[in-house]
């Protein structure tokens, strides 16, 4: 039973601590022949680092190394290991007993009876989604040059909405393939810079009120050839909730227009098929490009929920699993008032880990030369 480990033809395994010696990913069944640009893998750990006032104060330079598998800047086909060393960790803030509301401190107790690395949260730390940017830093360049671009934006944030991705109606993804790119350039990931700074703004108001704030993620994901997943168990909108669902903090997926289809008439949430250019599309994208588990060719879209932040400064009330009683509790360690426009780019390389395997698995080992 693999616990650390994702994928079939093209297999992600995670690992680390928040403050143990490091953390890294190790990407086995990857096309050989693939560049690794050092320099784009460090743009994405940089998107996914703490910065400014509106993030934890723990510095994370990420000085990241490819310890196999890459070879004169190219991967080699064999599995490749990238390790991202720790630092700057204040262990102190930590204590093994007491169980933060809304971690996983008290769950991993119950599953590792004080064996885990309680420290910074441990195996369950936001630390160890470096790995997984990492492994996106190679895996979102080699989609590109096959035409698929994956891009994320924070939707909603305290209240604060962003403008919204573009439908891609009749096909035309000319628009929201240049909104994808263009969030892939921004430090905060919002198309309206207005909105951006009026949810920093909100995201600093919680920080003084020793409280946090969650967040709505959207995700597009253009160009996956139509005939994409599989049916039933393995369908894609089954595989990528997964692997979301894996990023510590997200507690809610949907695909498509999700819950809001519900509410609609069959006539309202079916897509209208038609062909343009001796292409078959849809008019609208209420199913998120997917259907029977399969794609249809339309943009992929779903929006995550962040929760907010557990780890907050306000006094809370807990209990000390060891001794078994209740106390009231107050967090002195460095934190983040908000994690969704850090998880964005998490979103994104998970995104990608999900569509390389599932086109590795239907044109085989070369289909990302
Ligand atoms: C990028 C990132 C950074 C995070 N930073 C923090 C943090 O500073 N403090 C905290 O309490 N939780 C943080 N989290 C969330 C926790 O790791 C998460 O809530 C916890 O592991 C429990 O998992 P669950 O919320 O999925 O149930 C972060 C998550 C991500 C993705």
């Amino acid at each position: 039973m693999a616990k650390n480990t994702f994928g079939n033809a093209l297999k992600i395994t995670i690992f680390g601590e928040s403050h143990g010696a490091g953390v890294g990913v190790v990407i086995d069944g990857m096309t050989p022949g693939i560049d690794v640009d050092a320099e784009f893998i460090n743009h994405q750990l940089e998107l996914r680092r703490p910065s400014g006032r509106i993030s934890t104060t723990r510095r994370e330079s990420d000085p990241w190394q490819a310890v196999s598998g890459v070879f004169e800047g190219k991967t080699t086909g064999t599995s490749i290991c990238l390790l991202i060393p720790n630092g700057d960790t204040r262990s102190r803030d930590y204590t093994p007993s007491v169980a933060r509301p809304g971690h996983a401190d008290f769950s991993a107790q119950c599953k590792y009876h004080g064996a885990q690395d309680y420290r910074g949260g441990g195996h369950f730390s936001g630390r160890i989604t470096a790995g997984l940017v990492a492994a996106g830093g190679i895996l979102i360049p080699a989609l590109r040059k096959k035409g698929i671009e994956i891009g994320t934006h924070l939707a909603r944030c305290a209240g604060v909405s962003d403008l919204p991705l573009d439908g891609a109606a009749m096909g035309d993804d000319h628009a929201l393939r240049e909104q994808l790119r263009l969030l892939g350039e921004r430090a905060f990931p919002t198309l309206d810079s207005g909105a951006g700074e009026r949810m920093v703004a909100a995201i600093e108001q919680a920080k003084m009120d020793a409280d946090s704030v969650g967040g709505v993620l959207e995700t597009a994901i253009v160009g996956l050839p139509a005939g994409l997943g599989e049916p039933w168990f393995d369908s894609l909108e089954g595989q990528l909730a997964h692997a979301l669902f894996s990023i510590p903090g997200i507690k809610g997926v949907e695909f498509g227009a999700g819950f809001a289809m519900s509410e609609m008439r069959g006539s309202e949430a079916n897509d209208p098929f038609r062909v343009i250019e001796d292409r078959i599309v849809t008019a609208t994208n209420r199913n998120g490009g997917i259907n029977g588990g399969i794609t249809n060719g339309m943009p992929v879209t779903f929006r995550c929920a962040v929760k907010p932040t557990p780890s907050i400064a306000k006094e809370q009330q807990t209990v000390d699993f060891y001794k078994c009683e209740e106390q009231d509790f107050v967090i002195h360690g460095r934190h983040d008032p908000c994690i969704a426009h850090r998880a964005r780019i998490v979103v994104d390389s998970v995104a990608a880990m999900v569509v390389a395997d599932a086109l590795l698995q239907r044109y085989g080992n070369d289909a990302l030369a």
